[in-house]
């Protein structure tokens, strides 16, 4: 049964296989959320079973114990707990403006379909070449409606809004293909509005990009 479970986590859109520092800290953030939930759930279940079984005599204590520990001062702390994590994770998979990435690319989000511009004027659709190793800034925008900047091996989610630019910034440390996908509702075929990131070595960048480039044209 584990092993089963365990094969559900890995594949192209899984989060739970991260292969950069920024997926990983949302990976740890699954799972302390998966952990902490499942403690939760075992002391709600402990309690419930004693209070079917003659063991109940153990749980008398006054109600307002019971209503203020378990139904205020018990949740609030571990959501607040929770909240903080979630939030300083957050902030970490965002690009640091006052240092800023030696790459840059702009990903433009349409119905349907994501446009990756390099400084050089490399311009690509639904194609993202990477240096593995090299910090990247993503510079995200949208051309019309809200769309989402998903590569789940590689990082956090982030909206991609008509008039702003979000920067997330990507450590891709294996070389290899990874899938992106659109993953705010955005009409028809959002379903669709996948694309594929190939990250290579720091040496062949340029050649990949420029190959890549014109078979894209090519097609
Ligand atoms: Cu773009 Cu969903």
């Amino acid at each position: 049964m584990l092993p089963l479970l365990g094969t559900g986590c890995d594949g192209p859109l899984s989060s739970l296989d991260p292969a950069s520092p920024q997926a990983s800290a949302v990976a740890d953030l699954w799972w302390i959320m998966l952990v902490g939930s499942g403690l939760v759930f075992l002391l709600v279940m402990t309690l419930l079973t004693l209070a079917f079984t003659s063991a109940r005599r153990y749980l008398r204590r006054p109600h307002a114990i019971y209503i203020l520990g378990g139904g205020l001062v018990f949740p609030a702390t571990v959501l607040s707990v929770l909240l903080a994590y979630a939030l300083f994770t957050g902030e970490r998979l965002l690009a640091d403006p006052a240092r800023p990435a030696a790459l840059r690319v702009q990903a433009m989000a349409a119905q349907w379909q994501w446009t990756f511009r390099y400084a050089s004027g490399i311009e690509m659709s639904d194609r993202l070449v990477l240096p593995a190793g090299q910090p990247v800034d993503i510079a995200i925008s949208s051309q019309d409606v809200i769309h989402s900047f998903w590569i789940p091996r590689l990082g956090g989610k982030i909206d991609a809004l008509p008039g702003r630019i979000h920067v997330m910034r990507i450590i891709s440390e294996q070389v290899g293909t990874y899938a992106g996908a659109c993953a705010e509702f955005c009409g028809l075929n959002h379903a669709g509005m996948y694309f594929t990131v190939e990250v290579v070595p720091l040496a062949e960048f340029e050649t990949v990009l420029r190959q890549a480039m014109d078979e894209t044209r090519s097609n």
